[in-house]
């Protein structure tokens, strides 16, 4: 045992070496110019692992031993994100960029030149870290956007990745930071690492960004260690937390921070900088020691972002715009017809396998009819495929000269391929959808949904398994999973008794499950995961989304007609009621909702407007009181507590004087917005 004399002098050639291991590493990652030789580093860190092995009470969370990796874990446990990470809408081309900054200025009802952020759009993976009082505590996955997985240790042992934020003088640390960005491989890393799988007979990684995905959810995180990731920030969760007026002045306060900013970021002063910029990158693509898939505009102003505020998946003050695509020709062998959930027919071409931007692509959707027409296809065709960023490869066109003599053309079925059943076409639509309400294909194809990840994710019951009891009569619709035995399952070909056991007690813990997951599960139309969330926020409990009426769908932001329709028109059928009583008979109970609507500032009130307003848009005040936790109606009712007046406010004063409700001027409601939305929604 050391004396404290001795624990003293070791702790304090710790600290030394740590801030010199710090300095060195910082100098050699992030700003690429070391100060030492590579021996003279790695002799002082062999020193601090040596002394952490011998006094392992002296080793601190941020020491850069930490970047070796830790011992693995069984699981990722789930993190939820405080604020959610969205994604991005995209542009596809340059009049697209122009057709967003109008969106903009309608929006916000401006004419000042708007500034913007443009950035390359890094494709890795996001990731958020978590620093508390300028320690990094959890580093996490973008996951579904709301929940993610916890990867601290992998996180760490990326050395542009600070474990502690560094101080400037004059600057406290903030007590709270969540920072986001990209974790990615370079090609040399990507191509390093296949060389040596290729070598140790271990499948390849098709592209960096797979490989970067896989060493991320490695549960050793000395793996991770051993894969050359590396990190770029891009933006903090609440800006707020950095106290700065612009996102270039958040990028530069993380770089002062210790982060690794891209240097192909640019500040332009118009769309017009944004789109030269945009060719500067796509020109400069093929030189990057990286793959980017794009470029990513922001307006710079964080005000301006602020009120431009959120749509439901994705800011309203972004934008992705995409490179061309990258092309590859190939053969069409066959087509594929097939039936989702909702009884939609999708045509899929089989391709003679093919690799398009590192990605081998043996399948590609045809869309629907329509398509299949406009494109002309027969089967041997060569046909041109495309694949651009993250978007699903498509087909763009038959190479007609190489048509072969006598080759077929594609074209539609005329009844159910899986069920014989009746295809309908509604005039208008370009869906054609099999219109029998006992279709199996549909059927499985609802319980494939139900039981997934996106579902209730049951494990242990895979879309093998689902078909095999659906062929065994064993499970027809969603009820009737809950019905399921271990001693059905256990005769059924692959299944043993632990196997049976272990999917029934998934099955059972699944009845504990929460209205959102529900809701994404049971497959209403246009119902996804984030719709759900927003549901379960305003509702709380099914009895009360079951009372709902389609105004109500439609004051919350992020609903539009076509949700609130589809809610309505599921709510309202008979089998769907039926289906909902028998699950609750068989013992599904919904956990009821963190309350998160009624913390907001605005919850409960409900606005009404009236009369032009001068400082924003009628549709920017309406997100704002939405995003407020606030309603807001279309016209006067019983339920309406604020009418705001802007210029020639109408009847709808007189009518609100008369029944006693709240009127708040302009500039009152400003006021009040501004106040409220200090408490960042
Ligand atoms: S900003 C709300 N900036 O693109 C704004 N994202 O669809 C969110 N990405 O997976 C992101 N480079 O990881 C932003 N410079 C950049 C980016 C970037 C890549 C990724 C991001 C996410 C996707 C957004």
């Amino acid at each position: 045992m050391p004396t404290s004399d001795n624990t003293e002098v070791i702790r304090q050639r710790l600290a030394t070496l740590r801030e010199q291991l710090d300095l060195h590493a910082y100098r050699y990652h992030v700003l690429d110019d070391p100060l030492i030789a590579d021996g003279e580093y790695d002799r002082l860190f062999r020193e601090l692992l040596d002394l952490e092995e011998r006094y392992p009470d002296l080793r601190t969370p941020d020491s850069i031993s930490q970047r070796v990796g830790a011992a693995p874990l069984d699981t990722f446990a789930t993190v939820e994100h405080r604020l959610p990470m969205l994604s991005l809408e995209n542009a596809f081309t340059e009049q697209e960029l122009f057709e967003f900054e109008e969106r903009l200025r309608r929006f916000l009802n401006l004419n000042d030149p708007i500034v913007y952020m443009a950035e390359p759009k890094l494709d890795g993976l996001a990731v958020e870290l978590v620093y508390c009082e300028g320690l990094l505590t959890v580093g996490s996955t973008r996951g579904n956007g709301r929940l993610g997985e916890e990867i601290t240790a992998n996180l760490k042992t990326i050395h542009t990745i600070p474990l502690r934020l560094t101080a400037t003088t004059g600057q406290p640390l903030p007590a709270l930071l969540e920072v986001r960005g990209e974790a990615f491989l370079s090609m040399r890393g990507f191509a390093a690492l296949n060389e040596q799988r290729a070598l140790d007979g271990e499948p390849l990684f098709a592209n960096p960004r797979n490989a970067a995905a896989g060493a991320l959810r490695q549960l050793d995180s000395r793996i991770t260690a051993q894969r050359p990731l590396d990190f770029f920030v891009y933006a903090v969760a609440n800006p707020a937390q950095l106290a700065a007026a612009s996102h270039h002045e958040v990028l530069q306060k993380l770089q002062e921070l210790g982060f690794k900013i891209n240097p192909h970021i640019r500040h332009c002063a118009s769309m017009v900088e944004v789109a030269t910029h945009f060719r500067e990158l796509s020109r400069l693509r093929d030189t990057l020691p990286y793959d980017i898939d794009g470029m990513v505009v922001k307006v710079d102003d964080l005000g301006l972002q602020r009120r431009l505020g959120n749509k439901a998946r994705s800011p309203r003050w972004a934008i992705a715009a995409k490179f061309a695509a990258s092309q590859a020709t190939t053969v069409l062998r066959d087509v594929e017809f097939g039936v989702g959930r909702t009884g939609a027919v999708t045509p899929v071409a089989i391709l003679e396998p093919v690799t398009v931007g590192g990605v081998t692509v043996s399948r590609a959707t045809l869309h629907n009819e329509d398509e299949v027409r406009r494109k002309d296809l027969h089967i041997g065709d060569t046909v041109l495929v495309q694949r651009a960023g993250d978007v699903i490869p498509e087909v763009v066109k038959a190479v007609t000269e190489y048509r072969p003599a006598g080759a077929r053309p594609v074209s539609m079925p005329v009844a159910c391929p899986e069920c014989g059943g009746p295809l309908v076409r509604p005039a208008g639509e370009a869906v054609t959808r099999c219109v029998n309400q006992h279709c199996p294909a549909q059927r499985l194809q609802g319980l494939i949904h139900f039981t997934g990840k996106a579902g209730m994710d049951i494990d242990g019951l895979g879309k093998a398994s689902l078909e095999q009891l659906a062929a065994a009569g064993l499970v027809n619709d969603l009820p009737d999973l809950y019905t399921l035995t271990a001693e059905q399952l256990q005769p059924l070909d692959g299944w043993g008794e632990k196997s049976a056991a272990n999917a029934i007690a998934a099955i059972n813990r699944s009845k504990q499950t929460t209205l959102a997951r529900f809701l994404a599960a049971i497959g209403i139309r246009h119902v996804g995961e984030v719709t759900a969330g927003l549901l379960e926020q305003r509702f709380g409990t099914l009895t009360a989304l079951l009372a709902a009426s389609e105004a109500d769908f439609l004051e919350i932001e992020g609903i539009g007609e076509q949700v609130a329709a589809s809610l309505v028109r599921f709510f309202a059928d008979d089998t769907a009621r039926t289906m909902l009583a028998r699950l609750a008979d068989l013992g599904l109970a919904l956990t009821p909702p963190r309350q998160v609507a009624s913390a907001l500032p605005l919850a409960d009130r409900v606005f009404l407007f009236t009369g032009g307003l001068a400082a924003c848009s009628r549709s920017e005040a309406k997100a704002l009181v939405k995003t407020l936790g606030g309603q807001v109606a279309s016209a006067m009712n019983k339920k309406v507590t604020d009418l705001v007046c802007g210029a020639k406010a109408g009847g709808k004063l007189k009518q609100a004087r008369e029944m006693g409700i709240r009127i708040l001027g302009e500039a009152e409601f400003q006021e009040l917005v501004q106040e409220t939305s200090g408490t960042e929604a």
